[in-house]
C-alpha cells in the first residue's frame, strides 16, 4: 500500500473497527520485501502492508497512522532497528514490533528483545515459513499484555478505593463512642475499635487484639462459667432462638477501665455469619452505661430521702417541742436536787434520756431541712482541724492515734463550713465507734485533676472492724444501722451524702472486714484556685 492510499484505509479502519490487521514493514531491500509480501498476503490473517525503506519514514508514519505491527530490519541505512525503536518508545509508542537481522546477528537480536521487540526472525533459508506464526503470536502477546495493564489499573483503582472505605469504616466506627470487638471461635478478640483501646489499653498494656476476651472482661485465665458466646458457636442459637432472627444479646458487666475506675457497660452481641452460613465470629458492642446508672441511683436516693425526709421532719417537729419541755425541766430539778439525795440517780437518767432524744431529733431535723445554706469559700484544712478539736478528747480515752497528712497547696473549695463539719463528724464518729480497742486514724488530703476539673480529695481511714461487703451499699440509706439504740441512728451517713451531694461532690467507701474502711470524698475546687 502507498502512503497516499493510507490515509483512505485510516477512515475506513475508523468505520469498520474489525478490519485487517495494519502491518509497518521498514526493510530497505526490494527484493525481500516483495518475498515478505507475498509470504504475509498468503498467509491466514487479513493483514494490509505498508512498506517504507528507512528508520525516518518509519517514524513519521507512525506519528501519523495507526499500526497494529510493526516488521523492522536491523540493518537499516543511517537509522538501524535499534535506533528506530528507542526513538519511537521516547515518542510514547508502544507497537508491537518484530525485528528481521541477518544471519549471524543473534547478538543483537538479544538487545533488541531488552529494549522490547516482541520476537525477531532471522534472514536465514528457513524463516519465511514462520514469519505469520511469529505475527500472529506477537500480535496475541501484545493484547495479553495490553490487558494485564488494563488489570493493574483496576487493581490498583480498586485497592485505593479499598483503602478510602476502610478510612471511612474506621472513622465511622471510632466516632460511634462506643466500644467495638470481634471476638472469635477461639474466644479471642481478633478485632477492636479505638474507643476499645482507648478505654482498656493501658489497664491491660498490651494490645487488645490477640487477648482472650475472659481476659479483658473477668481477668479470668478460664472461658467465663456462663460465657455465652460458647453457647452461640456450639449452637448457632441465641438465648433460644435463632441467630437469623437477628436476635441478639444484651448483657450488664461492670469492668475498670484505665484510670482505674469502675465502670458499667453494657454488651450487645451479635453473630457474624461466614459465607457457608456458619457463625465463626461475634461482633460486640460495649456502651458505657456508667451515667446512666449513676442518675438511677441518684433519682432512686433523692427519693427515697425526700420521701423519708417528708416523714422525719413531722416527727421531728411533733417531738421536738415535749423534748425540749422534759429536758429543761429534768435540768431545773437537778438544780434543785442535790446529788446525795436518793432520786438524784434516777433524775440523772432521765436527763440523759432525754439529751440522748434531743440529739436524735436534732439530727433528724438536720436531715429534712432544706438546705438553704450559705456557701463561701473555704479551706477544708480548717474544717478538717476544727472537727477533730470537737473529739480530741474522746480520741484520748479510746487511745487512738491521728496521722495527718494534708498537701500544702490544698486548693479551695466552695462549701459551708458547718454542714462540712458535720460530715466530717459523722464519718470520724462511725470510726471511733469501729474502734472501740482503739486503733489509728489517718486523714490525709491532696488536690487531683479529672475529666478537665480540678478536685480536692479527703481520705478518712480507720482500722476498725470494717464494712461487711453485703450491706456496703446499704450503709447511706437513712436509718441503717448495725449499732445498738442508744450507739447509732443510722442517719449520720446519710446527712453526710446529702450535703456532699449538695456540694456535687462524691462520697465512696472502701472497706475491708477487719482491716479497717476509708471514705474518700471528692469536692470540685474554688473558681478563684487560679492554677487549676
Ligand atoms: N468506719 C466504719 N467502720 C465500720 N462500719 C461503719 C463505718 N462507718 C459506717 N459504718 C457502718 O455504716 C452504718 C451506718 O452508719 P451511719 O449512717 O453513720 O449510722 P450509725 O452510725 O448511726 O449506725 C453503721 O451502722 C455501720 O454499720
Ligand atoms: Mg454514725
Amino acid at each position: 500500500m502507498t502512503i497516499e492510499k493510507l490515509a483512505l484505509k485510516k477512515a475506513t479502519d475508523i468505520q469498520n473497527p474489525s478490519s485487517s490487521v495494519s502491518l509497518l514493514m521498514i526493510e530497505d531491500s526490494p527484493q525481500d520485501q516483495k518475498i515478505i509480501e507475498n509470504v504475509i498476503l498468503n498467509g491466514p490473517m487479513d493483514i494490509s502492508i505498508t512498506t517504507v525503506t528507512t528508520g525516518e519514514e518509519g517514524l513519521q508514519l507512525v506519528g501519523k497512522y495507526h499500526f497494529d505491527i510493526i516488521l523492522l530490519n536491523y540493518s537499516l541505512p543511517r537509522m538501524d532497528g535499534l535506533k528506530f525503536l528507542s526513538f519511537m518508545k521516547k515518542m510514547g509508542y508502544n507497537i508491537p514490533t518484530i525485528m528481521i537481522t541477518e544471519h549471524g546477528n543473534e547478538r543483537i537480536a538479544v538487545q533488541a528483545m531488552k529494549i522490547g521487540v516482541y520476537d525477531y526472525i532471522n534472514k536465514c533459508g528457513e524463516y519465511l515459513p514462520k514469519l505469520n506464526l511469529v505475527i500472529q503470536r506477537a500480535l496475541e502477546q501484545h493484547e495479553i499484555s495490553i490487558q494485564q495493564e488494563e488489570l493493574k489499573e483496576r487493581t490498583s483503582y480498586i485497592n485505593k478505593r479499598l483503602q478510602q472505605e476502610k478510612q471511612k469504616f474506621e472513622n465511622i466506627v471510632s466516632a460511634i463512642g462506643a466500644g467495638l470487638v470481634i471476638i472469635d471461635k477461639n474466644f479471642r478478640i481478633i478485632w477492636a475499635n479505638r474507643t476499645m483501646e482507648e478505654w482498656f489499653r493501658s489497664t491491660f498494656d498490651q494490645n487488645l487484639e490477640g487477648m482472650p476476651c475472659h481476659v479483658l472482661f473477668q481477668q479470668g485465665e478460664k472461658i467465663c462459667e456462663k460465657c455465652a458466646l460458647k453457647k452461640i458457636f456450639k449452637t448457632g442459637v441465641i438465648q433460644g432462638k435463632n441467630f437469623q432472627t437477628g436476635v441478639i444479646q444484651r448483657l450488664k458487666h461492670s469492668m475498670t477501665n484505665r484510670d482505674g475506675e469502675r465502670r458499667h457497660y453494657q454488651f450487645t452481641s451479635t453473630p457474624l455469619v461466614d459465607i457457608h452460613g456458619k457463625i465463626n465470629q461475634v461482633l460486640c458492642l460495649i456502651q458505657d452505661i456508667s451515667h446512666q446508672i449513676d442518675m438511677q441511683l441518684k433519682l432512686i436516693q433523692s427519693e427515697k430521702l425526700a420521701a423519708i425526709g417528708e416523714l422525719a421532719s413531722g416527727l421531728a417537729h411533733q417531738l421536738n417541742n415535749p423534748l425540749v419541755g422534759i429536758l429543761n425541766y429534768a435540768q431545773l430539778l437537778q438544780r434543785k436536787i442535790k446529788p446525795d439525795e436518793p432520786n438524784r440517780e434516777l433524775l440523772d437518767t432521765v436527763e440523759r434520756g432525754a439529751r440522748q432524744c434531743k440529739d436524735i431529733v436534732g439530727n433528724l431535723l438536720n436531715f429534712s431541712r432544706p438546705h438553704h445554706f450559705n456557701y463561701e469559700v473555704l479551706d477544708l484544712r480548717n474544717i478538717l482541724d476544727n472537727t477533730l478539736i470537737l473529739i480530741e478528747n474522746r480520741l484520748k480515752i479510746k487511745n487512738i492515734i491521728i496521722i495527718i497528712d494534708i498537701v500544702n497547696s490544698l486548693p479551695l473549695i466552695e462549701g459551708n463550713s458547718t454542714q462540712l463539719q458535720q460530715v466530717f463528724l459523722n464519718i470520724l464518729m462511725n470510726s471511733l465507734q469501729a474502734m472501740p480497742e482503739g486503733g489509728e486514724i489517718k486523714i490525709s488530703a491532696n488536690s487531683v485533676y479529672r475529666h478537665k476539673q480540678g478536685y480536692c480529695m479527703v481520705k478518712l481511714s480507720d482500722s476498725g472492724a470494717g464494712i461487711p461487703e453485703s450491706i456496703k451499699d446499704k450503709i447511706f440509706d437513712p436509718f441503717f444501722t448495725t449499732k445498738d439504740q442508744d450507739q447509732g441512728t443510722g442517719l449520720g451517713l446519710s446527712i453526710a451524702y446529702g450535703i456532699i451531694k449538695a456540694h456535687n461532690g462524691k462520697i465512696e467507701v472502701k472497706s475491708v472486714k477487719g482491716k479497717g474502711t476509708t471514705f474518700i470524698l471528692t469536692f470540685p475546687i474554688a473558681r478563684q484556685n487560679d492554677n487549676y
